[in-house]
């Protein structure tokens, strides 16, 4: 069997106290990296930080800070990486609310963009440097599906998903000499919080019950269920890893089979 050991490595991992982020700071612990969780719940990430595998010794720790705020997020940030090498970055946050395009205000693309994308430039900008100095960079962005095959009532996520796709190839492409990656995880619906928010409110909107709309989601996914949070980090621990050197700029659909196109 082969086992992937990050023994040693520490892995700042973003939107972790639930989740996609929360079940990537736990398999990423498992396989023995010390994990920084962030998020803005900080009673949620001590309750996080004190499940989280310690068997390699490793220590963990966690950081309160708002992805929407950019300029906070960097003043937080500058002292953790003064302390830590950040050899992993798992760069998620909470994905945009839903609804059609034509509907959306000017803000909410604003404020997603900020939130997706200007923070995960302060992220990269931060951590990198420690990266270059180990010697060792993983970059792991969790966007969706959206960045092939744009999804139906989500339309400021479709938009702001392939702009960081397009900011995540470039970097990819400008670090790759220095032995650091960047590829993106692409979840297909997963058994998380934000799926049961989409769901319901959808469920409101149409006046149907919520079995009907989750009904019609795993008609289109060929492996006809929702994935787990841990079917996601298991891509993420993956590409965190040693064995995926040789891997990046990729979008990573994991998903069950839903994305149609190649
Ligand atoms: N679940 C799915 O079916 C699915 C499918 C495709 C793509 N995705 C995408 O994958 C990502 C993670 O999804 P998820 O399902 O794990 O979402 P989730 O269950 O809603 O969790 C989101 C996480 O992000 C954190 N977060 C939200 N806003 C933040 C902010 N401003 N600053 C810092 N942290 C923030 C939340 O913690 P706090 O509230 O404590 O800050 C939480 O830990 C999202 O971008 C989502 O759109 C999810």
């Amino acid at each position: 069997m082969i086992s992937i050991d990050l023994t040693g490595y520490t892995a700042l991992v973003c939107g972790a106290s639930r989740g996609i982020g929360r079940a990537s700071a736990t398999v990423l612990a498992r396989a023995g990296a010390s994990v920084v969780a962030l998020a803005r719940d900080g009673a949620e990430l001590e309750r996080l930080i004190g499940h989280l595998s310690g068997t390699h010794g490793q220590k963990h720790q966690y950081l309160v800070a708002d992805m929407g705020n950019p300029l906070d997020l960097e003043k937080k940030l500058t002292p953790l990486v003064l302390e830590h090498a950040i050899h992993i970055l798992v760069n998620n946050t909470g994905g945009p609310a839903g609804g059609a395009i034509l509907q959306a205000r000017g803000d909410a693309f604003e404020s997603a963009f900020r939130q997706h994308l200007v923070s995960g430039q302060v992220l990269v900008q931060q951590c990198v440097p420690t990266m270059v100095a180990a010697n060792y960079g993983r970059i792991i962005n969790i966007l969706s599906t959206s960045v092939k095959q744009p999804l139906e009532n989500l339309g400021v996520s479709n938009a702001i998903r392939a702009a960081v796709a397009n900011w995540a190839k470039t970097l990819a492409g400008e670090l790759a000499g220095q032995g650091i990656t960047v590829n993106n995880v692409l979840p297909g619906a997963t058994l998380t919080d934000r799926l049961a928010n989409l769901t319901a409110a959808e469920s409101k909107k149409r006046g149907v019950p919520v079995e009907v709309i989750r009904d019609e989601m795993l008609n289109v996914i060929p492996a006809r269920r929702f994935a787990t949070p841990d079917e996601i980090a298991n891509a993420v621990v993956f590409l965190a890893s040693p064995m995926a050197a040789y891997i990046t700029g990729i979008n990573l659909p994991v998903d069950g089979g839903r994305t149609r196109c190649l």
